[in-house]
C-alpha cells in the first residue's frame, strides 16, 4: 500500500490489525529458534505491537521499523516507556534500553542497521502488501537479513475474492515459490482462525487460515 493509506489509518486510529494480546503463534514457536537471550530481532513495518514486549521479556535486542510516526509515539507512550530520538538518516530513531524503533520507510532503511540481527519476526507486515509490491517487500526483507538469521513468519490466507485487504491473502504457494530463493522454509502450523475474526465473518469469507513459517536466510 502507499505510505498515505497508513497514515490515514493511524491517524484515524483504524487500526484493527493491532493486538491487544500476543501473538499465539509468538508464544508458541519463538523457542523454536532456540537464540540466545540477547539475540538481536529484527521486526519489520512494526506498528505498536505488543509483541515487541514479549520478545524484549525474552531478553533480546529489538530493533522494529514503522512508516508512522504516531504509532512509534503510541507504542512509547502505551508501554509507559521512556525514549530518546535522534534522527538517523532520514529516519528518526527511538531508542530504550532494549528497543530500538526506527520511523521511516523499509526501503529507504540503510542495511548497516540490521547487520547484526540473527532474527526476524513478521507479523502481519508480508500480508499487509497488496500482490504486486509484496515480492518487493520480500526482497528488501531479505536484503536487510545477515545470512544465516532465522526468523518467524506469520500469514493469513482466504479467498482474496471475498474481501479487499489489507491483510492480503498469502497462500503456501506463494511463499514457496517467492521466497525460497532466499530463505528456507519450514510450515509450523496452519489454523483457521475465521471464528475469533468478526469482519471476515461480515464479509461471508467463507475461511480464514492464520499460519505460521519458520524461515531461515540463506
Ligand atoms: C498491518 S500493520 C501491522 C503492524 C504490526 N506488525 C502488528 O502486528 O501490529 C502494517 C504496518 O506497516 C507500516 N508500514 C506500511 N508501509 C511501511 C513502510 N514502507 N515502511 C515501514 N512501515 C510501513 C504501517 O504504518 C503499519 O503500522
Amino acid at each position: 500500500m502507499e505510505p498515505g493509506f497508513w497514515h490515514d489509518k493511524w491517524h484515524q486510529q483504524q487500526i484493527g490489525f493491532h493486538q491487544q494480546d500476543i501473538n499465539p503463534f509468538l508464544v508458541k514457536y519463538w523457542q523454536k529458534l532456540a537464540l540466545p537471550a540477547a539475540a538481536k530481532v529484527f521486526v519489520p513495518l512494526c506498528g505498536k505491537s505488543l509483541d515487541m514486549c514479549f520478545l524484549a521479556e525474552q531478553g533480546h535486542q529489538v530493533i522494529g521499523c514503522e512508516l508512522n510516526e504516531l504509532a512509534v509515539q503510541q507504542f512509547f507512550s502505551d508501554n509507559q516507556l521512556e525514549m530518546t530520538k535522534t534522527a538517523v538518516g532520514e529516519h528518526q530513531h527511538y531508542q530504550t534500553e532494549q528497543i530500538s524503533l526506527y520511523q521511516g520507510d523499509i526501503f529507504t532503511l540503510p542495511n548497516e542497521l540490521t547487520q547484526d540481527v540473527t532474527a526476524f519476526y513478521d507479523r502481519a507486515a508480508l500480508i499487509a502488501w497488496p500482490e504486486s509490491m509484496r515480492a518487493q517487500y520480500a526482497k528488501q526483507l531479505a536484503g536487510l537479513l545477515p545470512s544465516g538469521s532465522l526468523g518467524l513468519l506469520v500469514t493469513l490466507d482466504y479467498p482474496q475474492e471475498a474481501l479487499n485487504g489489507p491483510p492480503f491473502a498469502v497462500s503456501p504457494t506463494w511463499i514457496e515459490q517467492h521466497l525460497t530463493e532466499d530463505f528456507e522454509i519450514q510450515l509450523l502450523d496452519c489454523q483457521d482462525v475465521l471464528a475469533d475474526n468478526p469482519r471476515f465473518i461480515k464479509k461471508e469469507v467463507p475461511w480464514l487460515n492464520e499460519a505460521a513459517y519458520l524461515l531461515k536466510r540463506k
